[in-house]
């Protein structure tokens, strides 16, 4: 047994409001409980968006009411709240900035609309970007322009880890997360038991093995391990206009743990992505008395069906993991044992509270 800090999953999709049947802040933060994750941060992408006071509020009433592990909410940037989302910044997670195509109607094309963001966003606070490729150059130029922390969301080439091991020895303030799935599969991975290629649609899309070589042959430079779990039904998945996203709250440590030992790849590397560095940048609290325990040794095949996400699948299936959660303690109270949800909804509290 093993015995590991409270992990922060600092990137979900808890689809509250506005999706409830995909998942919710009960369904989803059970989720994150099984997988070892007693914080998350939750993204904007919602319906309604929340993008300001009275949206943040509905989110964080939610998430009062139903939320087992502890929460926070991001704010989405959109193209005339800056000053709003720096005003809510002591309440929010941080601010979300869609400069990419993704799910939702939160997307900033236009560079003067970043502008007022990066300007205005209390610097103590993270600002996280959806940028890929060229658009993640750019971002990076304005948090070095505007002397403030970036935070860039699920990287998944080559390119982009090389840019960023640039920046940062040219000490500009940039962070960066990555994905399992960016981290096991490419492209070229199979969608799993013939079913149809929407189930393996997600932004950004899976890479090339020369990407995810490069992501592993540059571990020092990433920062944070996170899963952007973005669930959505398989009836959604395999219909003819397919949502991009993942389940991943409870295939998270599991496949992490698989690959320690390999490539380099320690618990310490494991401890400093999952909880040190994230805490860090995200300014997160304490969380005390809280840890997981890890059976190390115990194998087996990933289920959908054992999952508590609402969206009934995972990309995983019949995988096989080494490194079974047993225990999650949450703040003294045994949240998780052995297949089992032991907290109550609404016993997560908001960690900008
Ligand atoms: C996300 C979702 O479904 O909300 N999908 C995804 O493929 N990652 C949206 C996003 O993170 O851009
Ligand atoms: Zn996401």
């Amino acid at each position: 047994m093993i015995k590991l800090p409270g992990l922060i999953d600092p990137h979900v999709h808890l689809r509250e409001p506005g999706a409830t049947h995909k998942e919710d802040f009960d369904s989803g933060t059970s989720a994150a409980l099984a997988g070892g994750i007693t914080m998350v941060l939750a993204m904007p992408n919602t319906k309604p968006p929340i993008f300001d006071a009275d949206t943040l509020d509905l989110a964080l009433n939610a998430a009062k009411q139903k939320a087992r592990c502890d929460y926070g909410q991001f704010v989405g940037a959109g193209p005339d709240n800056a000053i709003m989302a720096a005003s809510l910044a002591d309440k929010a997670a941080g601010l979300k900035m869609y400069l990419d195509s993704t799910f939702g109607e939160l997307r900033l094309n236009d560079m003067t609309l970043w502008q007022p963001h990066f300007a205005n966003y209390p610097k103590n606070y993270p600002l996280v970007a959806h940028s890929e490729s060229r658009s993640m150059a750019a971002a990076i130029l304005f948090a070095a322009i505007y002397d403030r922390p970036v935070h860039i969301a699920h990287i998944s080439l080559k390119e982009e880890i090389l840019l960023i091991k640039a920046a940062k020895e040219k000490g500009i303030k940039v962070t960066c997360e990555v994905c399992p799935h960016h981290l096991f599969m490419t492209s070229s991975s199979p969608s799993g038991r013939g079913q149809g290629e929407g189930r393996m649609e997600v932004r950004p899309r899976l890479a090339t093995q020369t990407d995810v070589d490069a992501l592993w042959g540059n571990l020092d430079v990433i920062d944070c391990f996170a899963t952007d779990h973005a669930p959505h039904t398989l009836e959604e998945k395999d219909s003819d206009n397919p949502p991009p996203g993942f389940p991943g709250l409870e295939t998270f440590l599991p496949l992490i743990l698989t690959a320690v030992d390999h490539q380099n790849f320690t618990m310490d590397d494991v401890i400093k992505k999952m909880y040190t560095n994230p805490k860090k940048i995200f300014n997160l609290p304490d969380q005390p008395e809280t840890w997981v325990e890890v059976d190390e040794n115990a194998s087996y095949e990933i289920r959908a069906e054992e999952q508590f996400t609402r969206c009934g699948w995972t990309p995983f299936e019949g995988w096989k993991v080494r490194g079974k959660v047993r225990k999650v303690v949450l703040r003294g109270k045994t949240a998780f044992e052995d297949g089992r949800i032991f907290v109550k909804p609404g016993y997560g509290k908001n960690i900008r509270g």
